[in-house]
Parts: C-alpha cells; structure tokens; sequence
C-alpha cells in the first residue's frame, strides 16, 4: 500500500518509514512531484493539516496524510498558535521568532509562560478522513539554552525536565514530543488497520 506523506523533508519521512508496517511504503511530496508550496491558509492546525492532506487526495488521487504544529502560550491567548512558524515574519527564522516570543513574556515568571506544542495530523484514507493529535506540555525557558534540534527547541522547556529541548538527547525528545505522540498513534491506527 502506497501513502504519502504531505512533506518536502525527507528526513521527517524516513524516521515515519521506519516505525510503519513493511507493507506500508511512504511517498513524499517530492516523490509524487508535487514541488509546490501547499498553501496553508487556516486559522487552525486542525484545519491546515487537512487542507495540505486534502490538496494531495484531490491533485494526485493518492491517500495521504499531513501535520501542522504549532506553539501555544496560555498567558499570550494561545499565540504564536497556527502562526508559529512565521511568528516574527514571513522569512521563518527560528532566531526571530524566539527573540520575538521572549520579548512578549518579558518580566513574566514560570506560571506565566506556561506552554504547550500541539501536532495534529490529517489523515485521507480512501474516502474517510482521520484526525490525530499529540501534545507536549512544558514552559518557555527566560533565555535561549542548548545547539541542538530546531525552530524554538532552545527556549522550551517540557514538563518533568530542567533542560530546554536543544539540550536533551534528541531520542529522548523523539520519545515525548508532540510530533511523536501524534505519529504514534497514526501508526497505530494504521497497524490496526
Ligand atoms: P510544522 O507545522 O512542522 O512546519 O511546524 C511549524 C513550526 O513550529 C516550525 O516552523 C517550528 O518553528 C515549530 N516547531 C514544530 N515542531 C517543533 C519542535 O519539535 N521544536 C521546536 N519548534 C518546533
């Protein structure tokens, strides 16, 4: 069975490949020769995760699946939220997105900056739809701490641990992330299948 995975990054769909059933053979965006930017217009994750998963269904009439992620910080309404990735601008840059949400907590003690990352992944399998969702609960650190992982890794801090996620080995992050716990159960739902 052949199913895509709405992402240009292959390193992303290899990690997914490895936990899915052999039977299961991953195509990304690339492979199916999509190389367009799907335009993720919602004013929710839920709702951008099915718009890429539903754009893939339509052009190509292949079964998919898709996710969006983003940061929520309960004392700023649930912001940076569906705009996380372009927080501080179009040009997506990590750094001025941190500096951008520090900014906005300045002053702020722990309970205040309270946080959690929310994936939610779209799923079209023939003619039904599917919704997962994984979350990460933790706080944004009062500076940026750690050199490894990605886009606000170095600010945030999940429950149960005193290091950002830049500074904890990046098998343990891929064990409690939200990205993680959302493709969890995916997979288990395509194991179940
Ligand atoms: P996407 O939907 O996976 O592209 O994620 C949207 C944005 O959320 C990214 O551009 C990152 O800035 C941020 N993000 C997603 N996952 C993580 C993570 O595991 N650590 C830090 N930032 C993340």
């Amino acid at each position: 069975m052949k199913l895509v995975f709405a992402t240009h990054n292959n390193h992303k769909l290899k990690e997914v490949q490895l936990l899915l059933p052999k039977y299961i053979t991953l195509l990304s965006l690339t492979d199916i020769n999509c190389l367009e930017e799907i335009p993720e217009t919602a004013a929710t994750l839920e709702g951008n995760a099915i718009i890429k998963a539903n754009y893939v269904t339509k052009h190509y009439g292949l079964s998919c699946f898709a996710d969006d992620t983003g940061l929520l910080v309960e004392s700023l309404n649930g912001a940076p939220g569906v705009h996380t990735a372009r927080y501080a601008g179009v040009q997506k840059n990590a750094k001025d997105n941190m500096d951008k949400l520090l900014k906005a907590l300045k002053g702020k003690e722990k309970k205040q900056r309270t946080a959690y990352f929310k994936t939610v992944i779209a799923l079209n399998l023939a003619t039904e739809q599917h919704l997962f969702e994984g979350i990460v609960n933790g706080h944004i650190a009062q500076q940026k701490s750690g050199e490894d992982g990605f886009g606000y890794d170095p600010i945030f801090i999940p429950n149960g641990y005193t290091q950002t996620f830049a500074q904890i080995p990046l098998s343990k992050k891929n064990s409690i992330s939200h990205r993680a716990r959302a493709m969890q159960q995916l997979i288990h739902f395509l194991k179940n299948k």
